[in-house]
């Protein structure tokens, strides 16, 4: 049983980097976040959700300065497109605040201050390439050169994408800036370490202690066991941020003050609002503090976030809830497949509360990646929320109004079917708060189809037919618009907007959790008006196509647009006699998978027609493994052996690549595998 007695609770989702659109990606978390709060307020719970944009760092800077516009204008303008895509998808914060505020100022101050007071800043000199054009040091993200190991051109700083080698910029063949196209320099400079070594101790109980799902402890205690370094929080001037307190002209990095904007966000809510910070966030404090994030950001939240705090006093989070990546059909989200859908684009097409019931109907608890299947999403949502759950009401209410002049039967003819309804309240609330969404929404949907039989069963429309059995009628059409209610209770947190419209049509005050004990017995009802329509093909498509659009008018928007040749210069001339050397084959790839440590790459299993290889390809950015499996492409079959980290790789597979995505070479039908490619 869960408990019931009233919980003061602090939920945050990551806060979004102030210079690019929201998008299916960022929404999932948003969307988890926000039915989990709703479920935790329906419950009559103390709930806070609170966020913030992430509005510091170079690329903001560069940003501002690539549209000719200042940092602080640029983020307020960012600010503002965020929180419409967020208010259109439903995602009721209670304060949307920035990092760039004098909250977070003063709470980056005195985190660091007090971190510095008690001997965990250390400060020594660094080398890094400098850009002696732009005048900056130089991210390795925007350190560009030759692979040291495959010789691929055009990697960045710190690993390739081509072969999945990973470096130092320093040992890129011909670096560049990519920023300003000149060669760094290497210069030194002094940098401030939080010595996160300091708190391994500490560090190893949190791990252990139920903070975090299975997985992320097993990540966590590997990279525990490798031993943690010094966490480098300063960067040089130019930068946009909050300057060090006792440090002129250096910068606390972004991901210093980015977890501290959880706790400025809720303080700026606490002072308009009159909520105890202090209840929150001291040691020893009875609330819970939960943050959800991506499964790319662990590091920084499990890690650095609970050291940061504890080492200056406040209390740690209660959990850190990590959920997985978005996929499309299978496959990362591209830009060119039109599958980088931006919020704003979806909602020009589609309803957003169709993406709420799916994402809902396939989270769980876990940090799996979630697909959306676009077919699925259509065939789903209109089975589940149009043809059941709607389509319970849309039988009832029109003989409700006409035998009962819009008012319920005075007396329940089914009470412990509604009861059971009832109850199953308490099961389908353990799942909300497990985070196991989709099992609740089953749970619900297999109310919504028992109250479908019974009403196809009952038959009101052969009944009202006949003469003398009117209340009979609107007995079983009063059972539905309960059962009904009882739905919507359990679906409020995840289809707010549909929940309200139900709520206007059922005329009641509230669909709290709890509302849900009182039957609706001699109470008038509304009109009814359609609730929600069916998801349109030519929408999906239309959205898909507005998507690949998006991408024609940012690539206008770039600067110095390349094209394919100009970006990479034919090859020198070769012989037939060398070029015949090259034995291409097709290969069926049996089997596909992720390589533990290796974000880039996939391991395949390539099946030549009798001979196999294994080949590690740097593919993973645009492709899920289960897309790849049984698909045809093309190999080079006769490569030498290289020895790589995760293992030997036995050949190499065609693809092409560009800023936007990876496309894997494919054979047109009927080519087997094994044939030779000429
Ligand atoms: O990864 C990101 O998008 C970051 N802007 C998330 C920051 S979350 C928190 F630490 F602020
Ligand atoms: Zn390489």
């Amino acid at each position: 049983m869960l408990n019931t007695a009233p919980r003061k609770i602090l939920a945050t989702s990551a806060l979004p980097y102030a210079n690019g659109a929201i998008h299916l990606g960022h929404l999932l978390e948003y969307i988890q976040t926000d039915i989990w709060v709703r479920f935790q307020k329906s419950r009559g719970h103390e709930c806070h959700y609170v966020c913030a944009d992430d509005a510091h760092g170079t690329a903001i800077m560069l940003r501002a300065e690539q549209e000719g516009i200042t940092p602080e204008a640029l983020i307020e303008r960012v600010s503002r497109e965020h929180q419409a895509d967020f208010a259109t998808f439903g995602v009721a914060f209670d304060n949307y605040h920035s990092t760039h505020s004098e909250e977070n100022r003063y709470f980056s101050e005195l985190i660091y201050t007090r971190l510095r007071d008690k001997g965990h800043i250390a400060t020594r000199d660094i080398e890094q390439m400098y850009d002696p054009v732009k005048g900056l040091f130089l991210a390795d993200r925007f350190i560009k050169g030759t692979c040291p190991s495959c010789k691929t051109d055009d990697q960045y700083g710190d690993n390739c994408e081509a072969c999945g080698a990973t470096y130092t910029p320093a040992e890129l063949i011909d670096p560049v800036s990519a920023i300003s196209g000149a060669t760094p320099e290497v210069r030194s400079s002094t940098h401030y370490f939080f010595k996160l070594p300091d708190f391994a101790d500490f560090m190893h109980g949190w791990i252990n202690d139920g903070h975090v799902q299975p997985q992320i402890r097993n990540k966590l205690m590997e990279w525990f066991e490798a031993g943690f370094n010094e966490w480098d929080i300063s960067r040089d001037a130019p930068y946009f941020g909050f300057e060090i307190p006792d440090a002129p002209g250096k910068y606390f990095y972004v991901w210093l003050d980015a977890p501290i904007g959880y706790l400025a966000s809720f303080k700026n809510l606490c002072d308009r609002e009159g909520i105890d910070f202090d209840s929150y966030w001291k040691r020893g404090s009875d609330a819970e503090v939960y943050h959800f994030i991506g499964k790319d950001i662990v590091y920084f939240h499990a890690l650095f976030w609970p050291a940061m705090l504890h080492g200056a006093d406040f209390r740690t989070p209660t959990a850190v809830n990590c959920h997985g990546f978005v996929t499309v059909n299978g496959a990362k989200m591209s830009k060119s497949r039109g599958t980088f859908i931006k919020a704003a684009t979806y909602a020009d097409h589609l309803n957003p509360e169709y993406l709420r019931y799916y994402f809902a109907a396939k989270l769980t608890s876990r940090v799996d990646d979630l697909d959306l299947n676009l077919e699925d999403f259509a065939a789903r949502v209109n089975s589940d929320l149009v043809g059941k759950v709607v389509n319970i009401a849309s039988r009832c209410a029109g003989f409700v109004k006409k035998l009962g002049s819009g008012r319920l039967s005075a007396h329940c003819a089914e009470p412990e079917r509604v009861a059971r309804f009832i109850s199953a309240g308490d099961e389908i609330a353990e799942q909300f708060e497990t985070r196991e969404f989709g099992r609740a929404m089953r749970l619900v949907m297999e109310l919504a189809d028992e109250a479908n039989t019974y009403i196809a069963e009952a038959e009101p429309w052969v009944l009202a037919k006949q003469e003398g059995r009117e209340q009979e009628v609107l007995d079983i059409c009063s059972v539905g618009i309960n059962l009904f209610r009882q739905l919507m209770v359990y679906l409020a947190p995840v289809v707010p907007a549909m929940a309200e419209q139900a709520r206007g049509f059922l005329r009641l005050e509230s669909l709290d959790w709890h509302s849900r004990h009182e039957l609706l017995l001699d109470h008038e009802i509304a009109k009814f008006k359609p609730l929600m329509t069916r998801v349109e093909k030519d929408r999906v498509d239309a959205m898909i196509e507005a998507s690949k659009e998006d991408l024609v008018e940012e690539q206008k928007l770039k600067e110095t647009p390349r094209g394919p040749l100009t970006e990479e210069p034919i090859a020198e001339e070769i012989s037939f006699d060398d070029f015949i050397k090259v034995d291409l084959r097709i290969a069926r790839i049996a089997k596909a998978e992720y390589v533990e440590g290796a974000d880039k790459l996939l391991k395949l299993s390539l099946d030549l027609g009798g001979e196999s290889r294994t080949v590690f390809s740097g593919i993973r950015a645009a492709y899920a493994p289960e897309a790849l499996e049984g698909r045809l492409t093309v190999m080079v079959a006769n490569l030498a052996p290289r020895k790589m980290r995760f293992g030997v790789s036995e050949g190499m597979v065609l693809a092409s690549a560009n800023d936007e995505g990876i496309y894997l070479l494919s054979p047109d039908s009927g080519a087997e595998p094994g044939q030779r490619v000429t």
